[in-house]
């Protein structure tokens, strides 16, 4: 299956969450490969790190969709490559959509969706957006809002995970560990696996 990490608003951390799904599903012992289409190509900087290191297992990075799909596919794309951000819409079976609890991440979502709807031929991918960045304050009225809006927003379901706001997921892309990696039975690492679970239906 194809899924796409994808929002239209830079910095929600969509390499973040794709280089730890993707770690996160190889755990489990599913056959996955990324693909960073992004022309910054972050992703590929976390994992040839991860090489560098000798950090097992390696992710597999392919340069561009194949045409048959076996396994699992994540795909990390931003606005920098639209070519790109279309031709994954049309191809993934989901899109996961991370939004941080600020008012403009919100509308970027709204715009994504009608893009979306634009590019993916007939049949609409599944859409399902989470709060990452989430404001650490359990009673947080940022993430309670970002979540009312989303809510309301067609073509999209919002899921119950989110991931807060923490050093762990900073450190994660940039030791090119994931989070549960660094720190085994930490917040981040229950937060990412609820993430998994909801995405993958584990
Ligand atoms: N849950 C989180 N907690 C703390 N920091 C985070 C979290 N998610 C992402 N970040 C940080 O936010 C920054 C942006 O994340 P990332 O590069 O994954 O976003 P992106 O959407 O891929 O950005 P771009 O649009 O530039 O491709 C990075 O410094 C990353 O470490
Ligand atoms: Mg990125």
């Amino acid at each position: 299956m194809i899924t796409l990490v994808a929002n239209l608003k830079g910095g929600t951390g969509k390499s973040t969450v794709a280089f730890n799904l993707a770690l996160w599903l190889m755990k489990r012992d599913d056959k996955v490969a990324v693909c960073d289409l992004d022309p910054q190509a972050t992703l590929r900087d976390a994992i040839e790190l991860r090489e560098e290191e000798g950090i097992a297992p390696s992710l597999k990075v392919i340069d561009e969709l194949p045409q048959r799909t076996t396994g699992e596919i994540i795909v990390d794309v931003g606005t920098s490559n639209m070519i790109g951000v279309h031709e994954a819409i049309r191809r993934a079976q989901q899109i996961i959509v991370p939004v941080a609890p600020s008012q403009a991440d919100v509308w970027a979502t709204q715009r994504f969706i009608e893009l979306v709807k634009e590019h993916a031929g007939r049949r609409i991918p599944r859409m399902r957006a989470f709060v990452n960045r989430a404001d650490p304050h359990p009673r947080s009225r940022e993430n309670r809002e970002a979540v009312e809006v989303l809510t309301a927003l067609p073509h999209i379901e919002v899921l119950s995970a989110r991931l807060t706001q923490r050093l762990v997921f900073r450190r994660s892309f940039s030791e090119g560990l994931a989070v549960f990696e660094l720190e085994r039975s930490g917040k981040g690492a229950a937060e990412l696996d609820k993430l998994g679970r909801e995405v993958y239906q584990a």
